[in-house]
């Protein structure tokens, strides 16, 4: 059995190996049919293949039919921000058959992957997978690849959202450029709280912790230059920063939706302000923006460790969309 280069003539099996995979992204959303879904993620994967010449799908085929697939995606931004190359596994897929012939199939693409990064100097790969995809994360745990975190999203339907109408003893109000300072230090110390925040790159100790930290003020500086985000509320109190919010309508993804997606980007509370409501005013007053701009499903993506993120929406009557578990390798030298 051997892993090749996808070929032109090999698209229309790719597409029928993905129809086919239960973990297709949004299809458990209400209002999202599979097959939007699937046409979706189709148009993300080929997008994603010539972004950069160094993406790459490896297909095991069997008399002109596709076994498996596995694409290796180049991380330029991770890359830039971490001084070495950097790539994701954005899927591995295979035809549902016994364990044993999913196991050998999954181990002959991980291991060309594997080969094909060493060959291309790129030192470390990272992998989202579903928690039902146990074929692949037996397969990922063999080839040496760490579990760094268990991410888990939120969606809420905002027709019957109504924001709670609250005097608070602090203010909500759009980002200014004064608050640049007060805020980078908010969001340096609450991400890098290991107590409270432990995401991939903070779990990774093939990862620098320092760089790690940095990365949350690279992404707060992209959501207040609108890269990541539409809109950044700022929470103050006392004439200190004591919160902010980043959020963002998904204009690629309602392109091919009826339902539109907004979703929030960034949050974070000051250790010193927490639990006096803040959080949970900042996401009503997101909703609320997002709501106006006719999102109909907001998400949040977070760490199924934190709770306020959850029990605030919870609260709201927001529901499970879906989980991830995230592996990393770290393929510096010396590391087989
Ligand atoms: C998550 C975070 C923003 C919450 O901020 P906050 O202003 O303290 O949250 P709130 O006061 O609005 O509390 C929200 C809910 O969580 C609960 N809560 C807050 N902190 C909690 C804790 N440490 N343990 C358990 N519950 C907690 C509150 O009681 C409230 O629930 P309730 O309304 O049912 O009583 C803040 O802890 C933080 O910045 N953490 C580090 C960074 C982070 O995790 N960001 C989110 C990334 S998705």
């Amino acid at each position: 059995m051997k892993a090749e280069v996808l070929r032109e003539e090999d698209f229309r099996h790719l597409k029928l190996l993905m129809a086919l995979s239960p973990y297709k992204p949004f299809a458990s959303y209400p209002g999202v049919s599979v097959k939007q879904s699937l046409d979706y993620w189709y148009k993300i994967v080929l997008k994603n293949l010539i972004e950069s010449k160094l993406n790459k799908i490896f297909v095991i085929r069997e008399k002109g039919n596709l076994l498996g697939a596995i694409f290796i995606r180049y991380l330029k931004w991770d890359s830039k921000h971490f001084g070495f190359d950097m790539a994701e596994i954005p899927f591995c897929l295979f035809l549902n058959q016994n364990y044993s012939a999913s196991q050998k199939i999954a181990s002959v693409l991980l291991s060309k992957v594997i080969n094909y990064s060493r060959n291309c100097h790129i030192r470390h790969l990272a992998v989202k997978v579903d928690p039902q995809h146990m074929d692949f994360i037996s397969c990922l745990q063999r080839k040496r690849f760490k579990l760094v975190a268990t991410q888990v999203v939120y969606y809420l339907a905002l027709n019957s959202f109504k924001a709670v109408k609250k005097k608070y003893s602090f203010s909500i109000r759009p980002y200014e450029k004064k608050d640049w300072l007060k805020m980078s230090f908010l969001a340096r110390q609450a991400f890098s709280q290991r107590e409270y925040w432990l995401d991939r790159f903070h779990a990774d100790c093939s990862l620098p912790n320092d760089k790690a930290d940095n990365l949350y003020l690279r992404w707060l500086e992209n959501c207040i230059k609108k890269i990541e985000a539409d809109k950044v509320l700022v929470a103050e109190l006392d004439g200190q920063t004591a919160g902010f919010i980043c959020f963002r309508i998904n204009k690629d993804i309602n392109k091919i939706f009826t339902v539109h997606f907004g979703q929030v980007v960034l949050n974070a509370v000051s250790p010193a302000y927490r639990r006096r409501g803040i959080y949970t005013a900042l996401v009503n007053e997101a909703l609320k923006w997002l709501k106006n701009k006719n999102v109909s499903l907001a998400t949040i993506a977070t760490q199924m460790s934190v709770v306020p993120v959850r029990k605030t929406w919870q609260n709201l009557g927001a529901h499970l969309g879906g989980a991830q578990l995230v592996f990393h390798r770290s393929l510096k030298t010396g590391s087989k």
